[in-house]
């Protein structure tokens, strides 16, 4: 039996993509070429990957990413430039110890952003810029980090200019999570106001869609897109998942989904398809993070030695019923 392939089924609406890594690039090589037309690093682009260590660069691990994007044909979306996790500790550190200055700071970030944004040109058509500097909770607006400390809040701009500095074509992207509550969300647009006004290169918005069973609601998403695209600027939908548990659902002893699970899910994700579809002139791409549930970052996060089921495809790779009823917003049968 052939399955339909969600790239071609979406052509006409959005780009379809997964998120990959050095493994699933050939465990799920066959899956990946069939049904996907994007493909972004989970890890293997992050500050901590490709600059261990000042001045020294690690790209082999990317490369094998960017290369099988190219030689397949699909586009590849660059992530993260600027972030608070999973960048070395050297970029915050003086050379003699202590707090690296603000000047000692743009200036590495600078350099990162030339030399990282600066490879992957005219291979990477836009990048995730700034990941992730938004307060979660409370009244606080952006979130403390070494970054906003010791830079001040104008290293997002700073980040904005030099990506547009080292590739002028790439389409640069805010990106975050918790991005449909809408209290993060309203902070969100904050900073997009403010990035805008003070110039900034800002092409669009990243919903990075982590979701689980129960939220958001999808009138909180559809809520969420409305106010983003009132912005003006694109939205990409860039680590879409959704995990079987509640966030407080804490369980270990499943083994496989449940059939209620996999339904609901299914109704979820076919939920969330129609509304993309809606608004498919502001999105213009939508990457699952992860490519079949037989790899996912929520094995084992946030709960230790529990599996989760958040994708379309199973542990086989077979499609499940949230692909088939995916497939269906578009107006075709699986
Ligand atoms: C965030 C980051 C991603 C990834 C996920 C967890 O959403 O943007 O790069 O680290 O967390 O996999």
């Amino acid at each position: 039996m052939s399955v339909r392939s969600l790239r071609e089924v979406f052509k006409g609406d959005f780009d379809i993509g997964a998120a990959v890594n050095i493994w699933t690039v050939d465990s799920a090589a066959e899956l990946i070429k069939a049904q996907y037309g994007s493909l972004t690093a989970e890890n293997e682009m992050k500050p901590v990957n490709t600059q261990p260590a000042e001045g020294v660069f690690t790209f082999e691990k990317a490369d094998k990413i960017a290369d099988f994007a190219a030689r397949h044909g699909m586009k590849l979306r660059g992530h993260t430039l600027v972030w608070h996790n999973q960048t070395p500790d050297w970029f915050f550190e003086a050379p003699g110890g202590g707090p690296a200055d603000r000047e000692t700071l743009l200036r590495r970030m600078r350099d990162h952003i030339r030399a990282v944004a600066g490879r992957y040109r005219g291979r990477a058509y836009c990048w995730d810029v700034v990941n992730e500097a938004v307060a979660d909770e409370g009244e606080q607006w952006l979130r403390p980090s070494k970054w906003h400390e010791r830079v001040g809040p104008d290293y997002i701009v700073r980040a904005f200019e030099y990506a547009h500095e080292a590739d002028p074509d790439a389409l640069l992207f805010y990106n975050d999570y918790n991005e449909c509550n809408p209290a993060k969300r309203d902070k969100i647009i904050r900073l997009v106001k403010w990035l805008k006004e003070q110039g900034a290169p800002i092409h669009g918005i990243g919903m990075q869609g982590h979701y689980n069973l129960e939220s958001p609601s999808i009138a909180e998403v559809r809520e969420a897109i409305e106010r983003y695209a009132e912005l003006g600027l694109i939205i990409h939908v860039t680590e879409l998942d959704m995990s079987v548990y509640a966030w407080d659902d804490r369980r270990t002893d499943l083994k496989e989904p449940t059939a209620e699970m996999l339904e609901r899910q299914a109704e979820r994700y076919e939920q969330l398809f129609a509304l993309y579809r809606e608004y498919r002139d502001v999105i213009r791409s939508v990457t699952f993070w992860g490519a079949a549930d037989d790899y996912t970052w929520l094995h084992n996060f946030p709960v230790r030695g529990r599996r989760n089921w958040p994708l379309l495809f199973d542990e086989n790779h077979r499609p499940k019923e949230a692909f088939r009823r995916v497939v269906r917003t578009a107006g075709v049968e699986a």
